[in-house]
């Protein structure tokens, strides 16, 4: 059983469909959506409607809600983009949900709202609380929000964070987790890495003067650096 999750797809096209094209060479037999189809990127019905066509289980994000739900009027461009249906969509999404692997018990969320944003150095103490909710004790937890990517393990378990498809930090390339259940429980864990055209996607911005924060946004697709 192979699975893929992937986040913060952000309206990058490119990237997206860099993934779509990556994936297609290792296929998943569930496709998991750990938020933030739209923001920050100048394609967000097209990112919005790859998201609903190629996951086959959905949780939102920050910026799912904040747009679906018209939380604040600075978002109007993406108000528009997206229309009525992809928001009441957007913003009906669940905000958590698990799922077993390997017969460890993963507790699957964005990052915001569900909690603040995470990061790898944040203190032990606060990456250790989300393993626990009314729900029991969970073995991992699978997240996404910060754009960056990792695999590591606290003393109650698995913490890892999908990266980001659309808007990665660090290393602008596209980024998702899979994982690979084998016999006896064994679990392949790995990031996937992707080189997409981050000069098409920056352009598609030049060409979009109504993009919020639109200078910001072509500096990180082109270097990676969180630039506002
Ligand atoms: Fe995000």
């Amino acid at each position: 059983m192979k699975r893929i999750f992937l986040a913060d797809l952000h309206g990058n096209l490119p990237a997206t469909l860099a993934m779509e094209r990556a994936l297609s060479s290792i296929p998943a037999d569930e496709t998991w959506f750990l938020g933030d189809a739209v923001g920050k990127g100048p394609s967000n019905a097209e990112t919005c409607d790859w998201t609903r066509a190629h996951c086959d289980h959905w949780v939102g994000g920050n910026w799912d809600y904040g747009i679906g739900g018209k939380e604040f009027s600075e978002d109007q461009y993406f108000w528009d983009q997206l229309g009525p249906e992809r928001m009441r969509w957007l913003n009906g999404l669940p905000r958590e949900a698990e799922v077993t692997m390997g017969g460890l018990r993963f507790r699957l969320f964005h990052g915001r709202p569900v909690t603040s944003l995470l990061r790898a150095q944040d203190d032990k103490d606060l990456l250790a609380s989300c393993f626990t909710t009314e729900r029991g004790v969970f073995d991992g937890v699978i997240f996404a929000d910060s754009h960056r990517p990792f695999i590591r393990t606290l003393n109650c378990g698995y913490i890892i964070n999908t990266g980001s498809v659309g808007n990665s930090m660090g290393v602008p390339r596209a980024h998702a987790l899979a994982v690979d259940e084998g016999p006896g429980g064994m679990l392949t864990m790995s990031i996937l890495s992707v080189p997409y055209d981050n000069d098409a996607a920056a352009q598609i911005a030049r060409d979009d003067l109504n993009l919020p924060h639109r200078e910001s946004y072509i500096r990180e697709v082109l270097t990676g650096i969180y630039s506002r």
